[in-house]
């Protein structure tokens, strides 16, 4: 089934945006094509963890799972982030659960210990066992970088470093100064839909005026969103949109005096494939980061960070962040609906592909980059 499928994939990856459809529906709902995706995508891309100041201090740590492997992510006596196996080197046990602060973790099993850098530094009873050598054993490690504020990890010890690979990115990026943003909440959801659902969903704003009647559409020129006409990149994609005047948030604040003219309301909206997208505005910047939980799940983490400036121009902001999380709270709960939705319909028997609009299309080169990393 999945050589045809693959061949299938790449046909509709070659079309025109004008002759552009959906993705066949079994590359949403088929368990070989998730195998297929922890392979050659989830075990060699990198991985948007979330931001690295809900990490600040020494000894932080998040646990997070990525293509089977767990891993702890910490930072270390340098200050620099790692991440480590979370697997303990004796029977394999899973050592950390959760997020907290810790100077070792030791195993929940037979207690051996790690140090967060993953040197073993005890294990009991085994004084009488030829093949171990306590200094020699250390967690296996993988990539993990900061970047522009946002933590990625990549199971690929010979990945070109995050920032190199974005670099095209990066300095459309750069005027905003996101590294600053300060982390107002970040949160774990568990859907039951298919992660590239999402990831098209968030992609897309054909369905801002419709689907976010209530809350974000009411603020949204959709014929004022602009696409790159330099062409296709091959890690990421990207729309800015202008915000109306009537928006409540999303325009620089008087005392960003380094975006100019129309900058001062212009928000971009990147996607870094396979999984990390965002909305990053002058004032504030919200996000998902997201890996697959099986075809019929995904793991959301999702947070938002806003400018210093405005979080200084408040004396008390917890009423101003509540409002803020309430209101991002509902615009998830539409996108719940309709990715959920359309995970019913890739299951049902009478659906078949769909024609994209030009406004969707970031959801056609994310096909183009599925059948890149995915065809043979
Ligand atoms: S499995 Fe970890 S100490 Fe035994
Ligand atoms: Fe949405």
């Amino acid at each position: 089934m999945l050589p045809g499928l693959l061949k299938t994939l790449k046909q509709v990856a070659a079309s025109p945006l004008s002759q552009a459809t959906t993705m066949p529906k079994e590359i949403y709902t088929s368990p070989i094509v998730l195998d297929h995706e922890t392979q050659h995508i989830f075990s060699k891309e990198w991985i948007c963890v979330g931001r690295a100041d809900s990490l600040p201090k020494i000894g932080d740590y998040m646990t997070v799972e990525i293509a089977n492997q767990p891993l702890i992510v910490t930072r270390g006596k340098d200050g620099k982030l790692n991440a480590i196996s979370n697997i303990c080197l004796h029977r394999g046990m899973v050592l950390a659960q959760g997020r907290g602060n810790a100077k070792k973790f030791t195993c929940p099993y037979h207690a051996w210990t790690y140090q967060p850098d993953g040197k073993l530094v005890a294990a009991a009873f085994m004084d009488k066992t030829e093949c171990f050598d306590k200094s020699a054993m250390r967690l296996p490690q993988a990539r993990c970088e900061e970047y522009l504020g946002w933590i990625y990890v990549n199971l690929d010890p010979d990945a070109v470093s995050v920032r190199d690979q974005l670099s095209e990115l990066t300095e459309l990026l750069e005027p905003y100064h996101m590294e600053n943003y300060v982390s107002i909440f970040e949160e774990e959801h568990h859907w039951n839909t298919n992660w590239k659902c999402l990831t098209e969903n968030f992609m897309e704003g054909y369905h801002l005026p419709v689907a976010h009647q209530a809350t974000v559409g009411a603020h949204f020129n959709l014929m004022d969103t602009e696409f790159d006409e330099r062409g296709k990149f091959d890690h990421f994609t990207y729309q800015y949109f202008t915000k109306k005047d009537s928006a409540p948030v999303g325009t620089a604040h008087p005392a960003n005096t380094w975006l100019t003219g129309k900058w001062r309301s212009t928000s971009i909206m990147p996607t870094v494939f396979p999984s990390h997208m965002y909305v990053l505005a002058p004032d504030h910047l919200w996000y998902l980061a997201l890996l697959p939980d099986g075809p019929d799940h995904v793991r959301i983490r999702y947070g938002a960070a806003m400018a210093p400036e405005v979080l200084e121009a408040w004396d008390n902001p917890e009423a101003m962040i509540a409002d803020t999380k309430a209101f991002l709270d509902d615009v998830q709960e539409e996108d719940r609906a309709v990715v959920e939705g359309i995970f019913r319909g890739a299951k049902a028997p009478m659906t078949k592909a769909g024609p994209l609009s030009w406004l969707e299309r970031e959801n056609h080169e994310f096909t183009n980059y599925l059948a890149r990393m995915l065809c043979p």
